[in-house]
């Protein structure tokens, strides 16, 4: 009697806790918080160039969420049509990567943004 009445209590303890976790931000997906690996989509895709990835943790410090949601991106990875053309001609990571709001792309900053290792297509 007295054992099962300790593993209630357990349960509900553990219970409580889990509830607690989905309610902190550990619960939270790492593209919410930390640095998304944007997938290859462009055709011009040489294997040696490393996959670009976008911390959005440091953007978020900068702009609220409507600054790019859904203006610039869709709030689902792979959900936007994002290559290296469309962010030459300013679309996408260009509307602010232009040397005017952020650094400009230019063959000195190719790395800043591309050094994910190769993992998908
Ligand atoms: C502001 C960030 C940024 C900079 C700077 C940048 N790129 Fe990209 N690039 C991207 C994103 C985002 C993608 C789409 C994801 C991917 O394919 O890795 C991409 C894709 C690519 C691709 C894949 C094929 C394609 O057409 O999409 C190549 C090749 C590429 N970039 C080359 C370069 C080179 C060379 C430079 C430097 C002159 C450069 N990039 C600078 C963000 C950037
Ligand atoms: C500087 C631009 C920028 C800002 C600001 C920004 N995001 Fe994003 N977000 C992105 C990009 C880029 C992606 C990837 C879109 C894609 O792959 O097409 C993304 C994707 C997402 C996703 C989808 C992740 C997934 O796994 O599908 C969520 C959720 C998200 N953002 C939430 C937010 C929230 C909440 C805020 C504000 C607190 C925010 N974002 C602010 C650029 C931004
Ligand atoms: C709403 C404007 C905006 C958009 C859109 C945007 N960025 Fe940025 N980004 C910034 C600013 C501002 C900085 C910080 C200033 C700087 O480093 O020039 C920055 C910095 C960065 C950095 C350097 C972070 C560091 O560690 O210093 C990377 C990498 C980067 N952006 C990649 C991307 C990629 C990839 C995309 C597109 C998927 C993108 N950004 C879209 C504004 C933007």
């Amino acid at each position: 009697m007295k054992k099962s009445l300790t593993l209630i209590r357990l349960c509900r303890l553990w219970f409580a806790f889990s509830m607690l976790g989905l309610s902190l931000p550990l619960g939270a997906s790492p593209y919410q918080i930390g640095d998304i690996t944007i997938p290859r989509k462009g055709a011009d895709s040489p294997a040696f160039m490393p996959h670009a990835v976008f911390p959005h943790w440091k953007h978020r410090t900068r702009f609220k969420c409507f600054v790019c949601h859904d203006k610039i991106f869709k709030m689902k990875l792979g959900a936007d049509n994002i290559n290296m053309d469309a962010v030459r001609s300013g679309k996408f990571c260009g509307v602010c990567h232009n040397g005017k709001v952020a650094f400009a792309i230019g063959f000195d900053t190719c790395e800043r943004c591309h050094y994910a290792p190769r993992k998908s297509p």
